[in-house]
């Protein structure tokens, strides 16, 4: 089987950074209640920036650090709920922006938080029928522009951000996968485009119920897949939306919080840019070493879920 391989990564992040305190001026909260609840200290919000500058910032990272030409991308794919038209897709806007070849098939994702995950497993096929090597695949977000900000249930919970990465096929790459969707639009949704006003909206018991079943699936869906054992894994990166429901998944996995990385106390949920911003973060801190077996798993609006089993 061939799985993907990391090449290189990337993030864009708007400048402005607001706090729990800046948001306890807008709505009635606080900044111990959103600490305490979700483990959010600050996010950042676009005031120059837009879905498509942060998407195509941290494409053009990635590419730049993967020394690959632009010629040599086979598919761009774009993660992402909130893009910055309905059409034409975010991943058009990359191509144009980096000068991507006419022959690469551009578009983009709505997968929720799970998006990138999504992304994963459709650039890993994109690849086994492109005459090229590489994807670029990304999660972006602006998801303050779909905050209510009269309603403190959600808006103290989101940010926005954008993370890539550059990939490749590689014949016996240690590679596990698994996806899924539960429809329900009730539970976790974003309005239609072209609908004034268009709001994200979130049961978060829902959400919080949903996602501590799904991780320990996911998690064990990649083991009973890969024949490794969770003592093999170095880290596990889950989607960053709420710390207490990675710390009730680790329980439920029997393991100790350090496996898992979580950055949310500073990003917030910037749901399909989440994950890949936490695997920038990684490899510029150095966490992620070669040869390491991570785990990256999300979930999300759908309902969808996902898992990958990589080495780094
Ligand atoms: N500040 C202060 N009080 C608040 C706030 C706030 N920002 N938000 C809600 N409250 C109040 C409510 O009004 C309610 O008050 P009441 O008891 O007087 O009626 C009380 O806090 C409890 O409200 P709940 O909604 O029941 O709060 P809960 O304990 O469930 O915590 C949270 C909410 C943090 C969202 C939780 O449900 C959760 O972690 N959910 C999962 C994560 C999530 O939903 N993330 C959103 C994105 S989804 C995704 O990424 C896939």
């Amino acid at each position: 089987m061939k799985g993907l391989k990391f090449i290189s990564t990337g993030r864009s992040i708007p400048e402005k950074v607001v706090t729990n305190d800046d948001m306890s001026r807008i709505v009635d909260t606080s900044d111990e209640w959103i600490r305490t609840r979700t483990g959010i200290h600050q996010r950042h919000f676009c005031e120059q920036e837009d879905a498509a500058s942060l998407a195509i910032g941290a494409a053009r990272q990635a590419l730049e650090r993967s020394g690959i030409s632009p010629a040599e991308i086979g598919v761009c794919v774009a993660a992402t709920v909130t893009p910055q038209h309905a059409s034409p897709a975010n991943a058009c806007l990359i191509q144009a922006a980096l000068g991507l070849e006419e022959d690469t098939p551009c578009f983009d994702i709505s997968a929720g938080c799970t998006g990138f995950l999504y992304g994963l497993e459709v650039v890993r096929g994109m690849l086994t029928i492109s005459p090229k090597r590489y994807a670029l695949l990304v999660g972006g977000e602006e998801l303050s522009r779909v905050m209510d900000m009269t309603d403190r249930s959600t808006c103290v919970l989101f940010g926005d951000g954008a993370g890539a990465a550059v990939v490749t096929l590689e014949e016996g790459a240690l590679w596990a996968a698994t996806l899924g969707t539960r429809g329900n639009a009730e539970i976790l949704s974003v309005d239609a485009v072209g609908r004034a006003p268009s709001y994200i909206h979130v049961d978060g018991q829902g959400v919080y119920r949903f996602a501590v079943e799904v991780i320990p699936h996911c998690a064990k869906e990649l083991l009973a897949q890969s024949g490794l054992t969770l003592d093999e894994v170095a880290w596990i990166v889950p989607h960053q939306a709420n710390r207490r429901i990675v710390e009730t998944a680790a329980k439920r996995l029997h393991l100790d919080m350090e496996k898992f990385f979580l950055n949310i106390d500073r990003y917030g949920n910037t749901s399909a840019a989440s994950i890949p911003i936490a695997l920038d973060e990684m490899a510029q801190q150095g966490l992620l070493q070669k040869g390491q077996k991570v785990m990256a798993i999300a979930f999300g609006a759908g309902l969808t879920w996902g898992g990958a089993l990589f080495q780094w």
